[in-house]
This record gives structure tokens, C-alpha cells and sequence, in this order.
């Protein structure tokens, strides 16, 4: 096996274990780069709605855990952080849009507690195809979404290092930052 060859989604689990710790976010891309899911492996974990996007747990462990995201064409998360977690999130069927914010008059690392507002800046986005990989840390925000005007669905896998509890969400109008708890969905095993 080379260093660039293809992992199926579980073989990209165990993979990370090896990584030195603290994770680091380049270690995880590399790692994530490589995922190829294997014919059949995602199946279990697939849940379109049509009242939003679904989060539906691969794997959880101490050090980190895996999510794979189903979304209708139209649907989108809201805007977020990352809590303390790397996230790293691979397309895997579809195009995604990524748009990234930053609030105004907080440094790196700062931000309103729940219940406060916070002006919120577009910092930029770009759309992701089959095969890329995005990843973001912490207090890093942004909002991802389908947007595909053909009516594509959109499968995203992402990889939360350590395994995410709660995340800021901020309304884009008002601003307000309120923490939440994403709801995650078990496999139909
Ligand atoms: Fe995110």
C-alpha cells in the first residue's frame, strides 16, 4: 500500500487512531483525502428528509467520531462553529457549498456567549465536488449547503475530532448566537 492510496470509510476510521495525538488538521485532511468509500458501505447510514438535512452516526469513540450528512437539494445547516473539535468533511455524491463568516470585533479564538448577538461578516465560499475534502476548527464558522439547481442530493461524511457535544449556531439576520446540540441519527442496522 502507498501513501496515497484509497481507504474505505472504515478503514480511514482506524487509520486516525494512528495519527500522533493531539490531532493535527493537516494530519486529518491527509488522512480524509484518501477516503473512497467502499461499494455499499454508506448505505446503512443514508437518510434523506425532506424537512432537512439528517446526521446519522458511522462511528463514536473517546477521540473522535464519524457523521455521514444527507441533504436534499435547498437544504442547509445553520450557520456554526466547531466547539474545540477539527472537523473534517469529505464529499462524497454531489456538490456542497461552503460559505465561511467572521464576527466582527471578536479576535481568533473569542466570540458572544449564547443568548448575545454578534455581527456577522461573509468571508467567502466555494463549492466542493465528489472527492474534496474541507476542514475547519473551533471557533472557525460557516454554513454548508446543496444548492445544486439540478436537484442533485448531497452526501457529505464528516469526521469531528473530539467528538462534537454542542455548537454555537447564529442567526444571519439578527445575529443572535445560541448553543445547541445536533440531533444524530443511529444507522437502520
Ligand atoms: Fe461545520
Amino acid at each position: 500500500m502507498t501513501a496515497t492510496s484509497t481507504l474505505s470509510l472504515a478503514q480511514v476510521r482506524d487509520e486516525l487512531l494512528a495519527l500522533p495525538q493531539p490531532f493535527q488538521r493537516g494530519a486529518v485532511q491527509d488522512v480524509v483525502e484518501r477516503l473512497e468509500p467502499a461499494p455499499g458501505e454508506l448505505a446503512l447510514y443514508l437518510n434523506f428528509s425532506a424537512s432537512g438535512y439528517t446526521r446519522t452516526q458511522f462511528y463514536h469513540g473517546p477521540l473522535y467520531e464519524i457523521l455521514v450528512l444527507c441533504w436534499r437539494a435547498g437544504q442547509a445547516s445553520p450557520i456554526h462553529d466547531h466547539a474545540a473539535s477539527i472537523c473534517s468533511m469529505a464529499v462524497v455524491h454531489g456538490t456542497c457549498s461552503s460559505e465561511v463568516f467572521h464576527l466582527k470585533g471578536y479576535g481568533q479564538g473569542e466570540g458572544p456567549q449564547a443568548g448575545e448577538t454578534a455581527k456577522l461578516e461573509p468571508a467567502g465560499s466555494a463549492s466542493c465536488g465528489a472527492g474534496q475534502v474541507v476542514t475547519v476548527e473551533g471557533r472557525d464558522i460557516h454554513r454548508i449547503s446543496n444548492r445544486d439547481e439540478s436537484g442533485e442530493d448531497l452526501v457529505t461524511v464528516h469526521f469531528y475530532l473530539p467528538p462534537i457535544l454542542t455548537i454555537r449556531c447564529f442567526d444571519q439576520e439578527t445575529g443572535l448566537c445560541q448553543v445547541t446540540e445536533p440531533e444524530t441519527l443511529m444507522p437502520r442496522l
